[in-house]
């Protein structure tokens, strides 16, 4: 009559795949419990660890549960308790985790009718309400695990790519306030052809190196010629940040999401932490607070 969850944080677009291609943190994330109450409905008890609108059509965990809650139809209700670990508006999918861990958990108390890949679909209608559009490269991850790759959004269509057994994420995040629809307002419209045949080859290299744990591919990939040289403007140390981590032995390094969190991808766990030094030192003395996280995908 009651589930607790982990809620994984995620990276979302990979330098190479923006809105298409997310990955799963392993280590990191956020706690929710439900329990199955005799009166119907959704209800958010509590929000620990964060100041966040418990009214349920204003939450993004609520407005998830509620669309699968409205689907499903159960005779029963289910009371939520948040446990969030993971800051809003920090680029490592604060919201993506609580909608699709809100999906999770009203699937669970209803003995799982649907599949975790058709959980997406009303996982992306609370990540709706979080950054104005219902994109699904955090929540695919984190309801599937590892890296989740979108070919379309209409219709619907996810696949999960393998994730080479050595590869870990270096994250950081600088504590500065970035909000996702903030970052999507300075994207720009139109790509130039020239730009997106770049952006295609790196697509396409990283998922032929995951596929393949081509260690060095992954790493030749991870570019980003849509939004990086934009949003990274709006990230305190970005360039100096992408720089320690390759030359500490990173594979690659971009803007996590809609940033401001930056992640280095990396052969091995030794090889993470060590990244993870040089990254820390970089934004010693800075006039904001910065967290790290190093974590399997
Ligand atoms: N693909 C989304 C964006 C992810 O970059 O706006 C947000 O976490």
């Amino acid at each position: 009559n009651q589930i607790k969850l982990f809620c994984p944080a995620t990276i979302a677009n990979v330098s190479c795949g923006f809105d298409v291609l997310g990955l799963c943190l392993e280590s990191v994330g956020d706690e929710m419990l439900f329990e199955k109450s005799a009166e119907k409905g959704i209800r958010i008890q509590e929000i620990i660890g964060a100041d966040l609108p418990l009214e349920v059509e204003q939450n993004v965990a609520g407005v998830a549960a509620l669309s699968l809650y409205e689907e499903l139809d159960p005779d029963f209700g289910v009371d939520i308790t948040i446990y969030k670990n993971i800051k809003a508006g920090s680029g490592i999918g604060s919201s993506a985790a609580s909608a699709a861990g809100a999906v999770f958990g009203v699937n669970a108390l209803c003995n799982y009718p649907l599949s975790n890949k058709e959980l997406i679909y009303y996982a992306m209608q609370g990540e709706a309400l979080a950054s104005g559009a219902p994109h699904a490269d955090n929540v695919a991850p984190a309801l599937l695990g590892g890296f989740a790759f979108i070919r379309s959004y209409d219709p619907l269509d996810i696949i999960s790519i393998p994730t080479p057994s050595e590869l870990y994420a270096t994250v950081i995040h600088p504590q500065i306030e970035l909000k996702t629809k903030d970052a999507r307002s300075v994207v720009k419209q139109n790509i130039s052809l020239k730009k997106a045949i770049v952006q295609c080859g790196n697509l396409g290299g990283l998922i032929c190196g995951l596929y393949n744990s081509d260690y060095d591919l992954i790493g030749r990939s991870l570019h980003d010629e849509f939004v990086e040289p934009i949003r990274s403007l709006l990230i305190p140390n970005f360039d100096e940040l992408q720089l320690a981590a390759i030359e500490h032995g990173a594979l690659g390094s971009g803007i996590s999401g809609a940033g401001p969190s930056v992640f280095a991808l990396c052969e091995g766990r030794k090889v993470a932490e060590v990244v993870a030094k040089a990254m820390k030192e970089v934004v010693r003395g800075a006039d904001y607070e910065s967290e790290i996280h190093v974590s399997p995908i």
